[in-house]
């Protein structure tokens, strides 16, 4: 079943042929180089973008997969969650390409749209398993039930785990996103040079916060600098790194997961895959599936059509 899949939910505009769990092209164009200046994504830059970029990615991911829209049995897009304005524009342009050519139009979560992308390099990953999705947006922990369906185990109640890398890095005064230049200078690090508090909560539930353990580093950084002195990136980078690692061990290990699929952004992180790899049974995408693509999301909607779940022409995006 061949699909073309949409994704433009962030600051990536992607376009992707795929072929069940096969992937045939998936081309992706980032727009970090434009969000860098200002320290972060801005959500209307990002939508203009996005506008610019959807048709040649679209057209770029028929070539490289040799096909035509002739070929394609169904279209897929990200319509939730997201940047509102993003997901508008890759919505949007899928909607009027499966209309102009009379395909079924699949609408793909994208939360289950990463968990999806251990499904191309995993060929004999099948639910039941347990995800954990850690990205700039999400922490989230679930149990998948079959391809379709899932409940929540936990979640993060402020901070995405990815958004915790990037303050933490912006603080430091390290470029935009930040997350990979803080797995590169923990490298260099003592992780046990500086405590901070978990942020794995301790309430009964399976829930993340990082927003006390973001605060802890701030505070860290701006009493050593309030005093004229200075600090060691490297270590802070290293100790939060550990902190956050084994937060996720700590909670991992309570709800004694069999098999576990990770994915999203922050997997891509060397130390977390690393600490991960005690487990037998764990899953994790290549580096260059971790973050967002429109392969994983037209894996995702393989399993939805198979299912029976198509969108209709009044399909919306949700945040
Ligand atoms: O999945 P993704 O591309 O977009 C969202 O759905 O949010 O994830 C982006 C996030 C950013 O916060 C980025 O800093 C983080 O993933 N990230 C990393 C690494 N590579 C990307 N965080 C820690 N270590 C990395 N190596
Ligand atoms: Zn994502």
């Amino acid at each position: 079943m061949l699909i073309l899949s949409i994704e433009s939910s962030c600051d990536e505009t992607s376009a992707a042929v795929t072929d069940c769990r096969t992937v045939r092209s998936n081309i992706i164009a980032s727009q970090t180089d434009i969000h860098r200046v200002y320290g972060g994504v801005v959500p209307e830059i990002a939508s203009r973008a996005h506008t610019e970029a959807i048709s040649r990615i679209t057209y770029e991911s028929l070539r490289e997969a040799d096909i035509t829209m002739n070929d394609i049995n169904a279209v897929a897009v990200t319509y939730t969650p997201g940047l509102i304005g993003a997901l508008l524009v890759g919505v949007n342009f899928a909607k009027a390409l499966a209309f102009a050519h009379s395909k079924p139009l699949v609408a793909v979560d994208h939360i289950l749209g990463h968990v999806a992308s251990n499904y191309i390099s995993h060929a004999g990953l099948e639910p039941p398993f347990t995800a954990f999705v850690v990205s700039g947006g999400h922490t989230s922990l679930i149990e998948m039930t079959s391809y379709t369906e899932y409940t929540v185990l936990g979640r993060t109640r402020d901070d995405a785990m990815g958004e915790a890398f990037d303050k933490v890095a912006r603080v430091m005064g390290l470029p935009y996103p930040g997350g990979v230049e803080m797995d590169r200078l923990a490298a260099l690090g003592d992780p046990y040079a500086i405590k901070f508090p978990s942020a794995a909560l301790n309430d009964g539930t399976n829930d993340f916060s990082f927003s006390g353990l973001k605060t802890a580093v701030i505070n860290y950084i701006h009493n050593i600098e309030q005093k004229g002195q200075t600090y060691s990136r490297e270590d802070v980078a290293a100790s939060f790194t550990k902190t956050v690692t084994d937060s996720i061990i700590k909670r991992l290990d309570g709800l004694c997961v069999e098999k576990l699929a990770v994915a999203g952004g922050v997997s891509a992180n060397s130390h977390i895959r690393k600490a991960l790899e005690r487990y037998e049974n764990v899953y994790m995408p290549p580096l260059n599936l971790c973050g967002d693509n429109a392969a994983m999301i037209g894996v995702q909607a393989y399993y939805n059509a198979k299912s029976g779940y198509f969108a209709q022409t009044n399909l919306n995006a949700v945040v």
